[in-house]
């Protein structure tokens, strides 16, 4: 008799249950973040199913290697990054010193920002003037053939670096982390290595001082690499890389350890054929930012295992052509320009969907003048148009209203439409051979 009531109880029990689930799912799905009672979220965030959820409710942005979101349309507050991260800005005493020490002009990146924030670069200047070497180390994450310029920053940045400091460089193709974290075979993400290689060599690193790998190749290859790969996994727990990047008890066990390949290419003593076994080269990594999270583990455990830690150079990230709120996506066409894309299509691109910081109408434009702290065409020319007389001229029209949209509209489009067809014009030279003496291990070629 007493068996009804309970059992009607914890149907309406259950249903409240599952209707609760469902709507936490809901959330998740709109705004890109795990329900947390008495946190409602921010205005602007953008959706993404991947990765920890921003830990707190004062729309910060969020930035860690799987989702880059800003809550302002001007983008990530990247000086509050700084100061969140634990890095410093890269100042002017320091352009001074790279300078200096480089006997070059700073790279138009550096002059302007777009690489804004460092760890120890006082520290590799030092050994540099007094006449000890280091190295670079910079890599990719081949998901797709398929490249975007903003691809491109980095390496246009450490080709620069390679050529005024006159170093080795080794960049990591991480295959094994696209197949790990999407849904690809491991021959498609090998074969996206070999793709990708080829825009980079296009890029004009000088064969006898860059060695460029695939995780799927060298970890079985060298014996050494693989050393360093188990010393970090030893020292790093399960706790710290939930802390770092999120990780959850679901996630495959290949993603919680994968930290530890990329640490890896940190250290010399990764690679015996170029550094002869050495442990103490120190190493230099230029990246964006959102990979930091790697390199604190990196330098977090570096003491701990007898190895020096990685320096590191910051680079803010491209907009995306909607505006720069996000970065690019390799897998939306219309929010990027790729490095296939005809002339047409980059007219096309540019003029339908770079966000505009102009006026609705010319009238208002010519009296209150444009907006170029978000106008995505200006954002792009402070990347490519190296010229600093011209962006500075383009910046006073636009916001004095004597510049249109559609006539900075142009300016871009002139400035990409060659840019890419030199670059295709480039990679088309890259043969098969080349890409393999790239990718073969050996030693290269420089003094210390
Ligand atoms: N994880 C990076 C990506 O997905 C690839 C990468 C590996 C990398 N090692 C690096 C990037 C070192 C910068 C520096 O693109």
């Amino acid at each position: 008799v007493w068996l009804s009531p309970r059992t009607s109880e914890t149907a309406e029990i259950d249903a409240a249950v599952q209707l609760l689930l469902k709507l936490k799912v809901d959330y998740k799905q709109m705004t890109g973040q795990d329900y947390k009672a008495g946190c409602p979220p921010s205005e602007n965030l953008i959706v993404s199913n991947n990765g920890p959820a921003a830990d707190d409710c004062d729309g910060e942005d969020l930035v860690d290697p799987w989702n880059v979101s800003a809550s302002s349309t001007k983008g990530v507050d990247y000086d509050k990054l700084i100061v969140r991260f634990g890095s410093s800005k890269i100042d002017k005493e320091l352009l001074e010193r790279i300078e200096k020490v480089s006997g070059q002009r700073a790279h138009h990146f550096l002059r302007r920002g777009i690489f804004f924030s460092h760890r120890d670069m006082h520290q590799i200047l030092d050994a540099y003037e007094k006449h000890k070497s280091f190295y670079l180390y910079t890599g990719r994450g081949p998901s797709s053939e398929a490249m975007h310029v903003g691809h491109l920053i980095p390496f246009i940045f450490t080709k620069w670096l390679q050529d005024v400091f006159d170093i080795p460089l080794v960049i990591q193709m991480t295959d094994d982390e696209k197949y790990l974290w999407k849904d690809l075979t491991l021959e498609e993400c090998h074969r996206f290595t070999v793709e990708n290689a080829k825009d980079i060599i296009a890029c004009g690193f000088d064969v006898n001082k860059t060695f460029i790998f695939s995780d799927l190749d060298y970890m079985g290859a060298s014996p050494q690499f693989y050393r360093n790969v188990v010393k970090v996994q030893k020292h790093v727990t399960f706790n710290q890389v939930k802390g770092i990047f999120g990780f959850t008890d679901s996630d495959c066990i290949g993603k919680i350890s994968f930290p530890a390949i990329q640490a890896a290419p940190s250290f010399s003593s990764s690679f015996p054929q170029i550094f002869g076994g050495k442990k103490d080269v120190p190493c230099l990594i230029p990246c964006a930012i959102d990979q930091d999270p790697y390199f604190r583990m990196t330098r977090d455990v570096a003491p701990r295992i007898g190895l020096l830690k990685p320096a590191l150079l910051h680079s803010t990230f491209f907009p995306a052509l909607q505006g720069a709120q996000t970065k690019m996506s390799a897998s939306d066409p219309n929010s990027s320009i790729f490095l296939t894309d005809t002339p047409k299509q980059i007219k096309n691109k540019v003029n339908k969907h770079a966000f505009s910081g102009g006026k609705d109408t010319v009238e208002e434009h010519r009296k209150y003048g444009g907006n170029t702290e978000v106008d995505v065409s200006f954002l792009y020319l402070t990347f490519f148009l190296e010229d600093d007389e011209k962006l500075e001229k383009i910046k006073e029209d636009y916001t004095s209203g004597a510049l249109l949209t559609g006539e900075l509209k142009k300016i871009l489009i002139e400035t990409l439409q060659p840019m890419i067809a030199q670059h295709q014009e480039r990679r088309k030279q890259v043969t098969d051979e080349m890409v393999q003496q790239f990718m073969t291990p050996r030693p290269l070629n420089f003094k210390f």
